[in-house]
This record gives structure tokens, sequence and C-alpha cells, in this order.
């Protein structure tokens, strides 16, 4: 029986694939984080909280990994586990770098040390690309990130490759653009909108607040992207593969899309606000998906408008559930609406403060001599 260590279980894509790698057979090891309050909800919507053996492990901390592969002795490790918010990113740069670059070399590092025949799965991604300005990207394209976490999984692409050519190990990354569920965390975009326009649809929310609706991105359907992960580890020779429609909408018209799900138009919910811009943020992505077409066989089929319909109609059937008083394994009910301007307004309103203390204490000083 093969066996997988999947990081990262608890996040959006490691349930989908625990799944669809269970359903081929493999004892299935997932690492979770020691957090204070348990977060299983996406294994229990799944159905597959018991049928995964859980270790707990950072990926900040060496010895826990070590632990994690020792106990499952893998032929599979899928690196999914990340601080995986680019907005976050900023206000986190190093635990960014630590999780997202050092976590990737530790694995390597183990792998090299432990059993060289253990592949390995990187979840890199089409942040790579960043400032370019190419209207499609593929494998070829050149990396230009824009942010403290794309430069982060910057640096694991090139140890992935490194590390395959170095040391013979099967490395692969798989350069995957945005793919979204109603598994999807709540800090990010489409998920935000569409858990929004439920709550508005059901009157228990007034307004949506948003940033740059004009950033644009190639959406596709999570539980087809963990697909291709485990065919990129099929293959003979170990590669790396972009994973993407080839489609690109904009924030813009996701939110009308959702919102028109629903029967209700947008603009009369939506408050653009400047504080939920990034400093630095990725205009456009397109992915040219054409060599995972040839070699992995790939091909993704859930549309952007089914993509939409099918996030919107979860979190409605949620929230409506919800209403009537059944509990049901889910994040909503206990995320605060306005978290992901939290952190930044808080730092940014100090930072004026401060700037204006600054500016008096000077006044003070200059008008002493
Ligand atoms: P996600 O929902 O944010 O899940 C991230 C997972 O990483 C969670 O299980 C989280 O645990 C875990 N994690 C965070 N910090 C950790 C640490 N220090 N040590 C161990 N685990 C840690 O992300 P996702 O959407 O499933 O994406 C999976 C991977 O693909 C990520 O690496 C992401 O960067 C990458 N990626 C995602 C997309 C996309 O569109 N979804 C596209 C390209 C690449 P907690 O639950 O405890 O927070
Ligand atoms: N999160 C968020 N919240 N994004 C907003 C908002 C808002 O209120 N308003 C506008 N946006 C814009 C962001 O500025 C960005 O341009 C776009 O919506 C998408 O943001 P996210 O959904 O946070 O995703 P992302 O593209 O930055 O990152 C995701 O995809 C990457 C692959 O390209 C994450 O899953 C990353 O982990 C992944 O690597």
């Amino acid at each position: 029986m093969k066996r997988a260590l999947i990081t990262g279980i608890t996040g959006q894509d490691g349930p989908y694939l625990a799944k669809l790698l269970l359903s081929k057979g493999y004892k299935v090891f997932g690492t979770y984080r020691r957090v204070s309050t348990p977060n299983f909800w996406r294994l229990q919507h799944l159905g597959i909280l018991n049928k995964i053996t859980l270790i707990p492990a950072d990926l900040s901390d060496t010895s826990s990994l070590l632990e994690a592969v020792t106990i499952s002795d893998p032929h599979e490790i899928y690196n999914l586990a990340a601080q995986s918010f680019v907005g976050n990113s900023f206000d986190f740069p190093l635990l960014t770098t630590e999780v997202d670059a050092s976590g990737t070399t530790r694995f390597l590092e183990i792998i090299r040390h432990y059993n060289k025949n253990i592949k390995f799965y990187q979840a890199s991604t089409s942040e790579l690309y960043g400032a370019n300005v190419v209207s499609i990207q593929d494998e070829n394209t050149q990396m230009f990130p824009n942010s403290p976490y794309a430069a982060a999984k910057l640096h694991s692409y090139h140890m992935v490759r490194i590390y395959r050519k170095s040391y013979g190990l099967f490395a692969c990354n798989g350069i995957l653009f945005n793919h979204e569920s109603p598994l999807r965390g709540m800090e990010f975009v489409t998920r935000k909108i569409t858990n929004s326009v439920a709550k508005i649809k059901l009157g228990m929310q007034k307004e949506l607040r948003l940033g740059n609706l004009d950033a644009k991105r190639d959406w596709g359907f999570a539980p087809e992207y963990v697909n291709a992960m485990w065919l990129m580890m099929q293959q003979k020779i170990p590669d790396d593969f972009v994973i993407a429609t080839g489609e690109t909408h904009s924030v813009r018209e996701f939110v009308e899309a959702a919102f028109s799900a629903a029967g209700l138009d947008w603009k009369r919910y939506v408050i653009t606000d400047q504080k939920l811009k990034r400093p630095l943020d990725v205009h456009q992505l397109c992915g040219d998906n054409a060599k995972a077409q040839k070699v992995l066989g790939w091909k993704p089929s859930v549309t952007f408008n089914e993509l939409v319909k099918i996030m919107v109609e979860e979190d409605l059937r949620r929230w409506q559930m919800y209403k009537d008083g059944k509990i049901v394994p889910w994040d909503a009910p206990n995320y605060p609406h306005e978290m992901d301007m939290i952190s930044r307004n808080v730092v940014r309103d100090a930072q004026k403060e401060n700037s204006v203390r600054k500016k008096s204490r000077l006044k003070r000083l200059l008008n002493r001599f």
C-alpha cells in the first residue's frame, strides 16, 4: 500500500487531495499545527477526518518534520503547508520566509539524508510571475515576485529544481494558478465575496468592502487541481508544470457573477476601500496549461461561471442551515467579518499617530532652541 504525507491537511487543498489519494487506496498521513482551537472542519465536511492519520508538525520546526517523515515513512510527500495569504505576507515577511522558503529546504534536506526515494511535490504558485506583464504565463515565463510570499515561494521553487539536479531527487513544482472551492479560506477574495453574497441575500449583512477590483486572476476549481498534483507525482521524470484554466477574469467580474448568481445587483452593495489594497499587487494572471495537457493529460472542466455558482450556492445553503438552527462543520460563523482589515488598519493608524507624535516632539525640541 502506498503511503502519502500531506502537509497543510487543514487547508483548502489538503482535504481534497487526501480524499483523492484515499480513493486510490493510499494510506494518508496529514500534518496539522497545534492551535488553540482545532480546525478540522474541512476534513469533517468531506467525511474523511477519521480516515487520516494526523501528525502535529510545523514547517518552522525541523524536528517535528523529521518526526512526521519517520512516522509516516512515505512514498510521496505533498508539501501544501504555507503562510499562503499574500496580503498577510506584507505584515509577516520573516515568518512567511521561515515557513514558505526554509520549510521546503527542511524537507528536501530530510529526504536527502533519510530516504532519497521519497517523491516530493512542492506547492508553487502563479504569484511567482508577479510583475511580469506578459499576457499569458507558462513554465518558461520569467518570474518577478511582487510580495514577500511570492519571493519565499520562488526560493522554494529554485531549491526544488536545485535538489532535483544536484542529488537526483524526484521533486517537482506544481505552478498552480488560483483555485477555489467552498472549502476556500475566508480571507481570500472569492470566498469573502460568496460568503458576503449569501449573507446579504439572507438579510444578515448590508455591504461588502473590497480592495482592488481591477486585479485579474485565472480561477479554477480546487478538486480538479489536486488531481494534477497526483499526476505530476506519477510521471517517470520529475518536472514542473503550470496548472491553470487559460482564462482570466477581474475581481469585479467575479463580484458581478456572484451577486447575479443570487439575483442581486452588486453595485448596490459593494464599496471600494483603499485600506484593503495591497502595498504592491499582481495585476494579471493567466496560465498556459499546454504542457500539463500534453504530458499529464490534465484538463480543467469547471468553467468560471460554474465555479462562482458552486461557491455561492454552498454559502447560501450553509447560512440557511445556520438560520434554521442546524449545526454544520464550517468556518464562517466564527469569522470576524472584517478580519482582513484589522491588523493592517491598526498598524497603519498607529504609524500615522506615531508620525504626528514624532513631528510635535520635533517641534517642541526646535522651540526650545
Ligand atoms: P490554505 O488553505 O491557506 O492552507 C494552508 C495550510 O498550511 C493550512 O493547513 C495551514 O494550517 C498550514 N500551515 C500554515 N502555516 C504552517 C506552518 N508554519 N507549519 C505547518 N503548517 C502550516 O492553502 P491552500 O489554498 O490549501 O493552498 C495549498 C498550498 O498551495 C499553499 O502552499 C499555497 O501557498 C499554495 N497555492 C495555493 C493556491 C490557491 O489558489 N489555493 C495557488 C497556488 C499555490 P492552519 O489550518 O493551522 O492554518
Ligand atoms: N483577499 C482579498 N480581500 N483580496 C482582495 C480584496 C479583499 O478584500 N479586494 C480585492 N482583492 C484582490 C487582491 O488585491 C488580489 O489582487 C486578488 O483580489 C486576489 O486576492 P486573493 O484572493 O487574496 O488571492 P491571491 O491571488 O493574492 O493569492 C492566492 O492565489 C495565489 C496563486 O496565484 C493564494 O491562494 C496564494 O496562496 C496563491 O499562491
